[in-house]
C-alpha cells in the first residue's frame, strides 16, 4: 500500500474540516483560490525589507545578495508549492514570519504571478 495510514486519516480530517468550513462560509466562497492581491500586501509589509517584491518600480534599497521575487519566480522548476516550502522553512537570515498557511499560499501565488513578467 503506497499511502501511510496516518496520511490517509489526515486526509480524512482535512476533508471533514473543509466540509465544515464550506458549510459555515457557504454564501461567501466554499474554496478560496489563493489571493494574489492579498499576497502582494503581505509581501509589501513583511518582505520588502529584504527582497525586491515588485517588478516595477523595484524597491532598490535592498541587498543585492537576496533574490528578487521575480528572480525566484523565474527559477527553473519553481512552482507555488516550492515557494510555499521555501517560506514555511525559514531561510536565514529571514526570521520565521508567523504567517498563516493561507497567507503563505497567497504570497507564493503573488511571487509566481511575477514569473516572466517584463
Ligand atoms: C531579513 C531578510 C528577509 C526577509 C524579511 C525575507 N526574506 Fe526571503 N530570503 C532572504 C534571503 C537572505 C534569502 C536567500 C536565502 C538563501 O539563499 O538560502 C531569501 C530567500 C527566499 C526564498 C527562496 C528563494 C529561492 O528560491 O532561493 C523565498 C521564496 C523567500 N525568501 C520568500 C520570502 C517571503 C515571502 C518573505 C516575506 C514574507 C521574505 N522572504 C522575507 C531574506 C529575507
Amino acid at each position: 500500500m503506497p499511502l501511510m495510514p496516518s496520511s490517509r486519516s489526515i486526509c480524512l480530517m482535512f476533508a471533514t474540516a473543509s466540509v465544515i468550513a464550506a458549510a459555515s462560509l457557504a454564501p461567501v466562497a466554499a474554496q478560496m483560490p489563493p489571493n494574489v492581491k492579498a499576497g502582494r500586501q503581505v509581501a509589501e509589509k513583511l518582505c520588502v525589507g529584504c527582497h525586491i517584491v515588485m517588478p516595477d518600480p523595484p524597491n532598490s534599497t535592498v541587498s543585492a545578495d537576496i533574490p528578487a521575487f521575480q528572480t525566484i519566480a523565474n527559477r527553473p522548476g519553481q512552482t507555488v508549492d516550492t515557494v510555499v516550502g521555501a517560506i514555511l522553512i525559514p531561510h536565514p537570515p529571514m526570521p520565521n514570519t508567523n504567517l498563516s498557511r493561507e497567507e503563505v499560499n497567497n504570497v507564493a501565488a503573488y511571487i509566481m504571478s511575477l514569473k516572466n513578467r517584463r
